[in-house]
């Protein structure tokens, strides 16, 4: 019965109930800052039972109701992760010193004796988990504790998926069954360490683009919105909602308030596994309670909340349901806070009355560390503890009759969680819920508006661009100032072509550091399939191409007229053609280059060099028939020789005109300096000797003539302009596959 209820409604209209009521809700409460009286989304989710009560006539069965999260009730447990015998290794590979080499084998430290494994010195295995179990429930907020370095990034990351299968031994499992990957990205989030934010968009702007990326296109504007809403008062960032995010340069909203930020982006969309890497680390005790009783009302919401944390305060303790304590890799306690006194008073170290429990236990796990046996004792007393609790306690078995998977999240998305466009009527749970929330053209128009928001905040970027373009435009229009036809005017005229033509590159070197800023942003989001790879790139593109447009109109404007080019209107409109397309090109390289290069500083050196290498066998300084057969291929691949080949085709392809007249012929030679009547006598013993009739007035070297010496002579214009487009496509394709194979963010 229940079952047919649940799938007459759809979700769009249980999500849409949900948010109307939240909104009522939350418009009601906003004016209320107190954080206590706001809803907790498990009072905003009793909504929707009252919802669809009234949508089918309170034709309910009780099973339904059993699903609905009501606190305090007891209800079974439709969620249950257990993880099993984790232990994940990595090899570390020692540099081999010499002095080491020298000194021979040297012998290996106390502290490394542990974690030693194979034979050779020069790599060891590390064991940065050891057979690590538990089990976290939804509706509660399993806490990793431990000193730095004892391993909870790592223990998070082996729950989240984020380490490589073949490197992790153990079973991390959902309901009894194991999470496929393109599952688990569905239906969990993971709140980085870092916040990793534009700093320019306001708390709402951030949280409604995550709204628009993560939940689905059936749900409308207006939902979603409420949805932003209902999730800033539940976040508790009402009053900070205008506030731009910030960064260094620019004040912003406070480091609790950006923290909680960084948690709504992930929660957008309700996902039913939530893991935190230390979500509380760098706030003062306030904020991070604050942070820790947001993620409480989630878990009772129906969600698992798993987090690290380095040093609970006694409020936040008050918060936990289940801890596991690490200490190098080993779990030294696992249970409720509660019965940490006896677990310790078991051992053998009672904390003492007046004592903080949690850093009694860190203080004594650290002792520990340090004494010769290590912690040996204490993992294994917590293993005998462990087995004689199970014993002694059947008040708590493992639910062994919890649901299923498919039907637990069946049930979980009638209530209204994991708001992605989820069906709740297909066969198998990875088919419940599409990959990804938005179609393609959806994806592009929301990163494009993102890109536009964040470059409209910050208009000095392309400003200075303009401007270096401006400038180096002035600066050779000046120099090159209405150049004549005479021989000297050409060969000006071919250095002016060069130069022109790589500056086009060099200033777009400034498109490097825009992705290498973004590149965690876009991996923290992909790693949810927040969107596809390819929409970002299209979308990286058709933000670029208007300010590449408008970059090579200003250029090809200051230059053009000044310098003195041939070819009228349409001379110049090819000129600017081809300027844009080296502006696509070289934007196109460059932004390639952002994807493979780890540091900015890398990424300039990669890109001065690599242009001073495509100027130098652009065919300028050594024409193509010069060049030595084992450079030509870097003759062809330089993107300098297309766009140059091209202007200097536009420039001297008009057969009239002429460049060497008469007496010019020995400009440029030693005879250069004799007088003109001399010039006139030497050019008639030329005719007389050779036969033809040169006088002052014959044209010796046409604009061909100099296309031939430069051996400007494989492609017409429009092939150099078609093949520097293609390379602009080419590097934008291999952009996508550097983000496809670079953005895999797993530890091996
Ligand atoms: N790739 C690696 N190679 C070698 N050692 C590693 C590697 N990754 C992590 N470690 C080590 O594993 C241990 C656990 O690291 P982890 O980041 O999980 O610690 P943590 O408990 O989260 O510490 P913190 O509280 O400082 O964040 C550390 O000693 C770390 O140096
Ligand atoms: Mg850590």
């Amino acid at each position: 019965m229940y079952r047919v209820a649940a799938e007459n409604i759809s979700p769009e209209r249980d999500a849409s109930a949900f948010y109307a009521h939240s909104m009522e809700l939350s418009s009601g409460l906003s004016r209320d800052t107190a954080a206590s009286t706001l809803p907790t989304l498990g009072q905003l989710l009793k909504q929707v039972g009252d919802v669809r009560e009234e949508a089918t006539g309170g034709d309910e069965t009780p099973g339904h109701d059993q699903v609905l999260v009501d606190v305090g009730e007891p209800r079974s447990i439709p969620f249950v992760l257990s993880f099993n015998n984790l232990t994940y290794s990595v090899k570390v590979r020692r540099k081999i010193a010499l002095p080491a080499i020298m000194r021979g084998q040297r012998r290996p430290s106390p502290t490394e004796v542990d974690s030693l494994d194979g034979e050779s010195f020069s790599t060891k295995t590390k064991t940065l988990l050891n057979d690590i179990s538990g089990e976290a429930r939804d509706g509660e907020i399993l806490a990793v504790l431990g000193a730095s370095g004892s391993g909870k990034s790592t223990l998070i990351d082996a729950l989240a998926n984020r380490i490589v299968k073949e490197s992790l031994k153990g079973t991390v499992t959902l309901n009894g069954e194991v999470l496929e990957s393109r599952m688990q990205k569905v239906i969990s989030a993971y709140v980085m360490q870092d916040d990793l934010l534009f700093p320019m968009l306001t708390v709402e702007e951030t949280l409604m683009f995550a709204a628009e990326f993560r939940l689905p296109r059936t749900l409308s504007k207006s939902k979603k919105k409420m949805r932003v809403q209902a999730l800033i008062d539940q976040l508790g960032l009402r009053n900070a909602a205008k506030t731009v995010i910030g960064d260094e340069g620019h004040r912003g909203v406070s480091g609790g308030e950006r923290r909680r930020v960084s948690i709504g982006i992930d929660i957008i969309h309700d996902p039913i596994i939530l893991f935190l890497d230390e979500p509380t680390s760098g706030l003062d005790s306030t904020s991070a309670f604050m942070v820790v009783k947001v993620l409480r009302r989630i878990a009772q919401t129906g969600s698992i909340v798993m987090m690290s944390i380095h040093q609970p305060s006694y409020r936040i303790m008050g918060l936990l349901d289940r801890l596991i304590f690490l200490s190098r890799g080993h779990t030294v306690y696992s249970g409720s806070p509660t019965n940490l006194p006896l677990f310790f008073s078991d051992f053998g170290h009672p904390i003492p009355e007046n004592e903080d429990k949690t850093e009694f236990a860190l203080d004594l796990i650290r002792g520990l560390e340090g004494s010769p046996g290590g912690t040996k004792s204490l993992v294994e007393f917590n293993k005998s503890w462990q087995i004689m609790k199970k014993h002694t306690n059947n008040a708590d078995p493992v639910d062994q009759q919890g649901l299923s998977l498919k039907e637990a999240i069946s049930a979980s998305i009638s209530r209204g969680k994991l708001v992605s466009g989820a069906t709740n009527n297909n066969a198998s749970p990875s088919s419940m819920v599409p990959t990804f929330a938005n179609p393609f053209w959806k994806e592009i128009a929301v990163l494009s508006k993102r890109s536009i928001t964040n470059s409209r905040r910050m208009p000095e970027l392309f400003g200075i661009r303009l401007g270096a373009v401006l400038v180096t435009g002035f600066i050779l229009a000046t120099m090159f100032w209405k150049l004549d036809n005479s021989p000297k005017g050409a060969q000006e005229r071919l250095g002016f072509f060069a130069f022109a033509m790589s500056t086009t590159f060099y200033t777009c070197a400034d498109a490097l550091p825009v992705f290498l800023q973004e590149r965690y942003i876009f991996m923290r989001e992909t790693a949810h399939n927040a969107y596809r790879r390819s929409s970002y790139c299209l979308s990286n593109v058709f933000v670029a191409l208007p300010g590449l447009i408008f970059l090579s109109l200003a250029f090809s404007a200051t230059t053009f007229w000044a310098v003195g080019l041939d070819g009228g209107f349409t001379g110049f409109l090819f000129y600017f053609l081809i300027i844009f397309a080296s502006f696509w090109a070289g934007s196109s390289f460059v932004t390639f280059l952002s994807g493979v290069v780890p540091h900015v500083m890398l990424g300039y050196t990669i890109v001065v060099a690599i242009l001073a290498y495509f100027l130098l066998l652009s065919g300028f300084f050594i024409t193509r028939d010069r060049i030595p057969s084992y450079w030509i291929w870097f003759h062809y691949m330089s993107l300098v020789k297309y766009p140059y080949e091209a202007v200097l085709q536009n420039e001297f392809q008009d057969p009239t005109k002429c460049f060497v007249r008469g007496v010019q012929i020995f400009d440029n030679t030693p005879l250069g300096a004799v007088s003109t009547s001399l010039k006139e006598k030497l050019l008639e013993n030329m005719s007389n000797t050779l036969g033809v009739t040169i006088t002052n007035s014959t044209c010796l070297t046409t604009g061909s003539d100099i296309l031939q010496q430069q051996a400007v002579t494989d492609l017409s214009k429009w092939n150099c302009l078609w093949v520097t487009v293609a390379w602009g496509f080419f590097f934008r394709i291999l952009f996508y596959f550097s983000l496809l194979l670079g953005s895999k963010n797993k530890r091996r």
